[in-house]
């Protein structure tokens, strides 16, 4: 081979690989996930909930590793996926807030919470604020009723919320997740 096919090669061998994440296998902790569920394409939305588990959404490069792994064509995992509205296919925020919008959180004034929250944020539900600080989205009762309007910011429960606490809430957030960056 001459020295320009050579190079050509070379840089098509290096376009293929950088092109096609399927160049490479999965990586171990979603390897781990597929290889519990081969053969068992019933278990279509478990394995999509794992994966979300691991990565917070369902990336397009995770799906096609599903959909080589399992034999299932990535059409038919598309349609499983968007069929249900629990997944996400972008990645979230740092600081995940939820409202809860269920009966006693509602009577007190869950939708003024959101709306602040949204005029806050300058987003609308299940959106992410374009500094990939804030995910928005809503849940129904967290079995917190008693602490009603509740607000889940990550995994802490925060109750008793208003629009003003809310804003306090989400601002020292923001200050704690900027001061703890290195
Ligand atoms: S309705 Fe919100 S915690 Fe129960």
């Amino acid at each position: 081979m001459g020295a320009v096919a050579a190079r050509q090669a070379g840089r098509l061998r290096k376009m293929v690989y950088l092109g096609d994440p399927l160049s490479e296998p999965p990586p171990p902790d979603l390897a781990a996930v597929l290889d519990r569920h081969r053969g068992r394409h019933d278990a279509l939305v478990t394995v999509l909930q794992q994966i979300q588990g691991l990565y917070g959404y369902l990336s397009e490069r995770a799906l096609q590793h599903a959909s080589r792994e399992l034999g299932i064509p990535l059409a038919r995992i598309y349609g499983v996926a968007t069929f249900y509205n629990q997944f996400r296919f972008t990645p979230p925020g740092r600081i995940q807030i939820r409202v809860c919008r269920g009966t006693a959180c509602h009577v007190g004034a869950s939708p003024a919470i959101l709306d602040a929250l949204k005029a806050h944020l300058q987003i609308e539900e299940e959106e992410t604020t374009p500094d990939g600080m804030f995910t928005l989205q809503t849940v129904f009762c967290v079995g917190g009723c008693s602490l009603a309007p509740v607000v889940i910011a990550n995994e802490t429960a925060h109750g008793r919320m208003t629009p003003e606490r809310v804003i306090s809430l989400a601002q020292a957030l923001r200050a704690s997740e900027e001061g703890g960056r290195p």
